[in-house]
């Protein structure tokens, strides 16, 4: 797969693609074997429960308990306890990508890893992720959704509603209305959520998203655990013009921000959050 070190560039009618619906689904960024080597440094991770202790790896729809299994485990800045996840053919290729879409001021802003157990993992209410940052900033990001093993309906592939990008931050609240959970999702009845484009995709494919398209995941029905690294990319974002809030966020009381303070680790990643 040597054709692989070079970078993968999409499209003009790609990019058209993206820009009219929010979202790009791309076969491969990766080569067999750096997959073989993620997925293996991401369970790793995940085995180690590496960064709980600094509010890095939390439940993202559960309340996070000590001693009990999380729904939907993450970890933020994974490639900072597994750096063989830093450099990467998958890294430099949506990297590229991410330049041709949003244009040559487009910098990195963080990773994560989301992980689904077979059989048990929650699904991802419908969010846009932009519901999760600061309000009084103006964003142009995308994030690169990657799955480790083949991504299906089955196991929780992306789905996304075309078009989302355009609307502006809608009302969302954490997960089964508890703050003490981390995970948002969309207030009911605001938009059309009953045709979403489904992407199944190949291991070391991706799909690319705006930060206001709306886009969920399924639980993970299959036998398999579903792995998936996101990268986040963007131009710097700048003060708004007009106030906003997003009183979601002022309610919030999960354990995670608990660990993150008690670790003096206060700094948030910009997009290193779903
Ligand atoms: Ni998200």
């Amino acid at each position: 797969m040597s054709e692989m070190k070079t970078v993968v560039q999409v499209s003009e009618a790609q990019i058209r693609f993206f820009w009219g619906n929010g979202y790009l689904a791309i076969d491969c960024l990766t080569t067999p074997e750096e997959l073989a080597m993620m997925r293996e440094a991401y369970d790793r991770i995940f085995q180690q429960r590496a960064g709980r202790a600094v509010g890095d790896q939390f439940d993202l729809a559960g309340i996070d308990e000590e001693g009990s299994e999380a729904a939907l485990p993450q970890i933020l800045n994974p490639s900072k306890y597994a750096p063989e996840m830093r450099d990467t053919v998958y890294r430099r290729n949506a990297f590229a990508i991410a330049q041709q879409l949003l244009g040559p001021d487009t910098v990195p802003m963080g990773d994560h890893a989301i992980f689904k157990p077979a059989r048990f993992g929650a699904a991802t209410p419908w969010h846009q992720d932009e519901a999760y940052w600061n309000p009084e900033l103006e964003y142009t990001t995308l994030s690169v959704w990657m799955p480790l093993q083949e991504a299906t309906i089955e196991n929780g592939c992306m789905q996304f509603i075309p078009g989302s990008h355009k609307l502006e931050v809608l009302p969302h609240h954490s997960i089964h209305h508890d703050p003490r959970i981390h995970g948002l999702e969309v207030d009911e009845g605001l938009t059309d959520l009953t045709h979403p484009a489904i992407c199944p995709l190949p291991p070391g494919g991706a799909t690319f998203h705006l930060n206001r398209t709306l886009h969920y995941t399924g639980p993970n029905r299959s036998a398999v655990p579903r792995r998936a690294y996101i990268l986040g990319f963007g131009r710097p974002p700048r003060p708004r013009a007009t106030p906003r809030r997003f009183p979601w966020n002022e309610q919030k009381l999960a354990p995670r921000q608990e660990r993150a303070r008690a670790a003096a680790n206060l700094e948030e990643p910009m997009v290193g959050q779903k």
